[in-house]
């Protein structure tokens, strides 16, 4: 398939299926719109390696909880279908919730272990609600690749398991996170924010980056290198902090940190009334320690 100008706009699972009969290998980016730059990335990633670009464009109400946003959650399908056709999509899936989730709907997909500590006990049934979509959104489009940020780190972890667990006949690419020039990860909910609100929002990535050169100049302690974390935040009035964690790739909290690329430093806070998340690699060069288990 060429790609379009302006990805072409399907809405129901049939539409879907006649479209991307003879799609070739098939690429899925799925997304709740409001695309920025850090979708556009996935997208042309997908564009590279894949014949045939889906983005999905779908608000799931299951995996916002009562107090959530899903209400103010910022759409814009013009904004979504012209960010899309720049990053190379030829298709842009777009259903209703009725269609996701039609009358006497029952079913829910729960993922153990992984989906549990830091947002899952924050945010309960939240990753009910992105394994449910995940897998109906896979079962949809049946893709060879699909492509998921970074910036959601634990969602990662938990799709990842999902697709194992499940035989899913998918492969999962994580993509690294996008940020602005002042290091804040990109987010549909860094909307919420004015200009100068994000730059001082920039207090997360500084936090990490502060834990993972200390992580690099050798401190293995995972209180002491929480609490360089913690004194950076300290210094942010705005800021109520949700967690500050350094877990490794099963999102287990340890108290001495292993030479694991997957360990990872992972930040929740609430900022000018929006709850923001990131994370980055605790050691990016790291090779696992010799003689460490499997
Ligand atoms: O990361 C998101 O935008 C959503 O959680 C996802 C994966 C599209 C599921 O709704």
């Amino acid at each position: 398939m060429t790609p379009a100008t302006t990805p072409r706009l399907v809405t129901t699972a049939e539409d879907l299926r006649t479209a991307l009969a003879n799609a070739g290998r098939v690429g899925l980016v799925p997304t709740m719109g409001y695309l920025h730059e850090g979708h556009a990335t996935l997208m042309e990633r997908a564009r590279a390696e894949c014949d045939t670009v889906v983005v999905s464009v779908f608000v799931n109400p299951r995996q916002f909880g009562p107090r959530e946003d899903l209400g103010r959650y910022p759409r814009d399908l013009g904004r979504d279908l012209h960010v899309a056709g720049a990053a190379g999509a030829d298709l842009l899936f777009h259903p209703d919730v009725g269609t996701m989730y039609p009358p006497g709907y029952a079913t829910n997909v729960s993922v153990g272990g992984v989906s549990e500590p830091l947002e899952g006990s924050l945010r309960p049934g939240h990753f009910d609600g992105v394994a449910t979509v995940v897998l109906k959104l896979l079962n949809l489009v049946r893709p060879d690749r699909a492509y998921f940020g970074e910036k959601d780190w634990q969602q990662l972890a938990v799709v990842r398991r999902m697709v194992r667990d499940l035989n899913v006949p998918v492969e999962v690419v994580g993509v690294p996170t996008v940020r602005e020039a002042s290091g804040l990860a990109l987010s549909s909910r860094n909307s919420y924010l004015t200009a100068g609100q994000r730059e001082r929002a920039a207090v997360l990535s500084k936090a990490l980056r502060a834990v993972q050169t200390a992580a690099m100049g050798g401190e293995r302690d995972t209180a002491r290198l929480r609490q360089v974390g913690l004194d950076v935040l300290a210094g942010e009035p705005e800021l109520t902090l949700d967690y500050l964690a350094v877990v490794d790739g099963d999102m287990a909290e340890r108290e001495r940190v292993e030479n694991d690329p997957m360990t990872r430093v992972l930040v929740a806070a609430r900022m000018f009334g929006v709850r923001l998340i990131d994370n980055l690699p605790l050691l990016p060069d790291a090779e696992p320690d010799a003689g460490a288990g499997a």
